[in-house]
This record gives structure tokens, C-alpha cells and sequence, in this order.
């Protein structure tokens, strides 16, 4: 469906050509002096450069040849040359009728899908999660969401770090705790008992531990390296060993992303490319790509116009071992054979953007990807305390995800039973529910890009730019529906007609841009800018609500019409929460 602003595009479009200027100076824009008028087109500035005339007599011009027609309440010309706009309060009734009646609110989606891989939570296999991982798949899930609303067919991959060093040390002191395993024998031949040798707490404490003597000890370094280097070239004993690290190990990450409302499609990880590696490095070499360089394989990936330096992409280290690059190239042949992507947007720390800007250099220059594929990285800045600096638990450790959680919904919880009576096991679900949104809304509702303060108190207030006056609002709209239906009414989706209501009005603007923000938070993979949105929104409907006799309403005809408005602003904000990957409780 059109937006508002394309229709209004559209009139003055026609209007500026009928006056014989560029209809591209016809461009309707959000007003920025709301006080004046609700939207603008400021063409004439534009045009009065390129047809030496004063704008105000474009402007004029304009209106005389504007369709006037149903839409507007006045279009006025502004000195110096401005064309402020108001809208008649029928035109964005029919609107959001329009809106109401379609099953898509509005939202158009993609003509021709596109396929979209979204690599993102990015764990380490047997190390906890922390909160530098919760970023990536709180943003990922978000765009994951909101691409698939946009109709294309998209595959979020976990994208794990299951294979290299990290695993040879674990395997090492696994092996130095307990040598009688069977997957230390010699004869070993890849039958294996069922439990696993370990838990998960085990294995947490396992690697810090191994990687600590690694550093001070070079003979234990060394037994991780070859164990490493057995691991990868097949030894039957430690891959039976590195599948039940693998399963423990994806087991708990399932629950905890489970927690976190976040689930991906493909469980690969950086093993799965390994397959890929030796014809990947064999073509770069014979298509004269790949060159030696200080004994290390590399791939020059400059450009004239770079202004920065950009370091070759090493592919192999000089001792012939791979790296992350390689890896990651790796995978994008394997995802090139097996999806043909369309795109692919890759979420990570952005401290890591040198590492995709050459990877994908490369990918594209040795044609291991068609030129058409987009790859994208999004790079996210770091999460800190109130300090400044990143992130902290109270006794200065790296906070562990799951503790994280667990002290958002303890503080959530007691709000909830300060605020009124409830039994505790029904604060406790909607203290999770809230808990999450407090969460991800405090993150997403910032650019991607910046660092941002992780502030306990503010995110899980209930007022303010926050997930919890998000849902606040919507259990707000939630329970006066229910209050109509409890006293007898039922909910029609009746027409939408609202009349000589200012805040109705800007409410029903607001929700008007739905389908406009989702597109654009697509196209930008800005979910701050749905955020944004569902704020506006909020904020919109709590000023109608104070001023406006909604169920006390004695016109019937009125009644409905304010109804059939609550229900589809609780709609949108439904559709919008829900790209940003929570949902709202029945009452908090
Ligand atoms: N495992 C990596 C880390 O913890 C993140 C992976 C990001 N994705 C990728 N394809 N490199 O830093």
C-alpha cells in the first residue's frame, strides 16, 4: 500500500509538472514545524536556483495547478517559498482504514524474494556466553525478523566458533583429568558411551583454565597444538570427543538463546567450512589471486580509493595453518553452493570491520561470490557501565549472560510487586516477559554502531524512551478492549472515522507510517529506527488517551470509532515488537 507521503507525493509531483518544473521537486516531506502543519513540500526552494524565479511565486504557482481535491484541510504557500501542508482528518481515516483492512497493515512485501543469510550470535563453543555476544543476537534477531516480514526468504546461522585452538586446549585438559578415557586410545574406533565425560559447568571451567596454563607453560601449549592439528586431520578419538563438547556445548547455547527469544535456522560453525578450504585456496592460487608474501598466502585486496591502509587478506598463515579469513571465505563458498545469496549481513563487534572489509574484497575480486551478492557487516560498538567502561559484574568479572538476565528479571520483579497485589507466580512469568523487552529495546533502541551504557534502572523503568513503557502502553490499550468486552460490547473492526480530535489525529498520523518504517529499517538495518517508531507511537496514543473520553464516550458511532483505533495501534505495536524480538504480557 502507497504511503501518506507518496500520495502526497504523487499530487505535487503532478502539480509541479503541470507548471512545467521537475516533478522531482514535488517531494512531501514530515513537517518540521509540527506547530505549523503536518507535513511540507519544500520544492520551490529547490526550483528557484534551477528556473531563477523567487520560490514564493513558484510556490504559488504550484498551489494553483494542485489537486486540491479531498485531502487536504489547507495547502499553503509561506514566504520565503514553503508549502505547508494539513491533511483532512478524512483522508487519514480512510488511510487507516485501508491500513485496518488489510491483512498486512499496509506493508508491502518484496515482489521478488530475495535469499538472506543473517550470520549472527557468533558463540564460542564451550565459553560462556557473555554480554558481548548478546549485541549480535539481539541485533541479528531483529533484522533476521524484520527481512523475513519484508517477504524474503532469510536463514539466520549461528555461525559458532567450534574448530582451531580453543578446541585443542580443551581437549588437552580434558585429557589430563581424565587419560583413561577411551577417546585416548590408540585403537579408539569412534564408538562412544552416550553421557558425556563432562557438564557444561565443567567445560566452562575447563577452557579459562587450559588456556591459562597454555600461556604459562609451553609444554601444555604445545600438546594443544598437536592435539589441535590431530582434531584436524581427522583422529577418530578426538572427534568423538570434540562431538560431545559439540553437544553439551550446543545444548546450552540452545537454552540460553531460547531465554533470549532468539533461534536460528542453521546451527553451522566455523567446522563446517573447513571441507571448503583446500580447493578454495588451490583456486585462488591458480587464478593468481593468492601470493606468497613472507612465506604466509596472501590476497591484495586494495583499492585506488582507499584513504585508510588496508592489510593484504592472509589466507594462509606460513606455517600453512588457516585463519579466521580463510574460514570465513570458506564459508562463503559453502553458502554460495548451497543458497545462492542473494545477501548476506554479518553482525559482529565493529572492531572486527577491517577483518570483513578484506574478506570481503576478496570473496568478490576472486569471484567466490557473483558481484551481485551484497555482503554487509554490521558493526556493533561495545555495551558499558555506568563508568564508561565496557561492561562489568559488581565484583569487576565478564557479566555471564544468563546472570544478566536473571538480575534484569529479579529487579523487574520487585517493581512489579511494589506497584500492586499479584500472586507471584504471575509476576514472576510477566517479570520475565518485561525483563526481556527492558533488554532488547535498551539496546536496539540505539544506532548499532555506538557504544551505549548499560543502565539497569533506566531500562526497566516504566517510563520513558524504554521496553517496559512500550508494553505499558500496550496493556494499557489491551485492557481498555477488555473492559468494552466485559461490559458487554464486542469489538467490530468498525470503520475508522475520527473527526475534530488533535491528538486522535496525531495519533492515527503516527500509526499511518507503519509499512514506511518497516521498509526503511530494513533497507537501513536500523531496528533503532522501528524503536524510534514504536516510541512515537506510544507516546502518541498516552496523550490521546489522557484527552480523550474513550469507553465514557456517550456517541456510539464515536465509540467505535476510537476502539477500532485502539485495536489497530495495538496491532502495529504488536507487528513492531515482535520485529524486535519480544512480546507484551495480558497486565504488568
Ligand atoms: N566467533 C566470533 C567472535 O566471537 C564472531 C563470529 C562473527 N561471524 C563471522 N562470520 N566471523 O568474535
Amino acid at each position: 500500500m502507497e504511503n501518506l507521503i507518496e500520495i502526497l507525493d504523487k499530487r505535487f509531483a503532478s502539480a509541479f509538472a503541470a507548471c512545467g518544473y521537475d516533478e522531482k521537486l514535488g517531494k512531501v516531506t514530515l513537517s518540521n514545524r509540527p506547530d505549523l502543519c503536518e507535513f511540507q513540500c519544500n520544492g520551490s526552494m529547490a526550483g528557484a536556483k534551477l528556473y531563477k524565479k523567487a520560490p514564493i511565486v513558484i510556490a504559488n504557482e504550484v498551489l494553483e495547478k494542485l489537486d486540491k481535491s479531498e485531502i487536504f484541510t489547507s495547502v499553503q504557500a509561506v514566504p520565503p517559498g514553503f508549502i505547508n501542508i494539513i491533511v483532512s482528518d478524512q483522508f487519514v481515516s480512510d488511510y487507516l482504514s485501508k491500513m485496518q483492512a488489510d491483512a498486512n497493515l499496509g506493508l508491502e512485501t518484496a515482489k521478488v524474494p530475495q535469499t538472506i543469510i543473517v550470520d549472527y550470535g557468533g558463540p564460542n563453543v564451550a565459553k560462556p556466553l557473555h554480554i558481548g555476544h548478546l549485541r549480535s543476537a539481539i541485533i541479528g534477531e531483529s533484522l533476521k525478523r524484520t527481512a523475513r516480514k519484508m517477504g524474503h526468504k532469510v536463514y539466520g546461522d549461528i555461525h559458532l566458533g567450534d574448530w582451531g585452538y580453543q578446541m585443542g586446549l580443551i581437549i588437552t585438559e580434558v585429557k589430563e583429568r581424565q587419560p583413561n578415557l577411551p577417546y585416548f586410545d590408540e585403537n579408539f574406533t569412534g564408538e562412544y558411551p552416550a553421557d558425556a565425560p563432562f557438564t557444561i559447568s565443567e567445560l566452562e571451567e575447563i577452557y579459562p583454565t587450559a588456556s591459562n596454563k597454555a600461556k604459562a607453560d609451553e609444554t601444555y601449549r604445545e600438546a594443544a597444538l598437536h592435539a589441535t592439528y590431530l582434531l584436524q586431520n581427522g583422529n577418530p578419538g578426538y572427534t568423538a570427543l570434540w562431538k560431545q563438547i559439540m553437544a553439551v556445548s550446543v545444548a546450552d547455547l540452545k537454552k540460553n538463546y531460547g531465554n533470549l527469544n532468539v533461534t536460528f535456522d542453521l546451527w553451522m560453525g566455523e567446522s563446517d567450512a573447513q571441507k571448503y578450504i583446500p580447493d578454495m585456496v588451490e583456486k585462488l592460487k591458480k587464478d593468481g589471486f593468492a601470493k606468497e608474501d613472507d612465506g604466509a598466502l596472501v590476497v591484495d585486496v586494495t583499492e585506488p580509493e582507499d584513504k585508510k591502509e588496508v592489510p593484504p587478506c592472509i589466507i594462509l598463515k606460513s606455517d600453512g595453518a588457516a585463519l579466521y579469513s580463510t574460514t570465513d571465505l570458506a564459508t562463503i563458498v559453502q553458502r554460495e553452493a548451497d543458497f545462492h545469496p542473494d545477501a548476506m549481513t554479518y553482525l559482529a563487534d565493529k572492531r572486527q570491520d577491517m577483518h570483513f572489509l578484506q574478506v570481503f574484497r576478496t570473496a568478490k575480486k576472486t569471484g567466490l561470490i557473483p558481484e551481485t551478492c551484497q555482503l554487509s557487516f554490521l558493526g556493533f560498538g561495545t555495551m558499558n557501565g555506568k563508568d564508561g567502561k565496557p561492561f562489568k559484574t559488581r565484583d569487576g568479572g565478564v557479566m555471564r549472560l544468563e546472570s544478566l538476565i536473571t538480575e534484569i528479571e529479579e529487579e523487574v520483579y520487585q517493581k512489579i510487586m511494589e506497584n500492586r497485589e499479584t500472586d507471584e507466580k504471575e509476576a514472576k512469568d510477566t517479570a520475565k516477559i518485561v525483563g526481556l523487552a527492558a533488554l532488547k529495546y535498551g539496546d536496539l533502541s540505539n544506532q548499532a554502531a555506538k557504544d551505549y551504557v548499560f543502565d539497569i534502572e533506566r531500562f526497566i523503568s516504566f517510563e520513558g524512551n524504554t521496553g517496559p513503557y512500550i508494553l505499558y502502553t500496550m496493556v494499557r490499550i489491551k485492557s481498555i478492549l477488555k473492559k468494552y468486552q466485559e461490559t458487554g460490547g464486542t469489538l467490530s473492526s468498525g470503520q475508522i472515522a475520527i473527526t475534530d480530535n488533535a491528538s486522535g489525529k496525531a495519533l492515527m498520523l503516527e500509526v499511518a507510517k507503519y509499512n514506511e518504517v518497516v521498509e526503511t529499517t530494513f533497507a537501513e538495518r536500523a531496528p533503532h529506527k522501528l524503536c524510534a517508531f514504536v516510541y512515537d507511537v506510544a507516546n502518541a496514543f498516552n496523550k490521546f488517551y489522557h484527552e480523550t473520553k474513550i469507553l465514557g464516550e456517550e456517541d456510539e458511532v464515536k465509540k467505535e470509532s476510537y476502539l477500532a483505533l485502539l485495536q489497530l495501534t495495538l496491532k502495529v505495536l504488536e507487528e513492531c515488537i515482535d520485529l524486535l524480538g519480544f512480546e507484551a504480557p495480558e497486565r504488568m
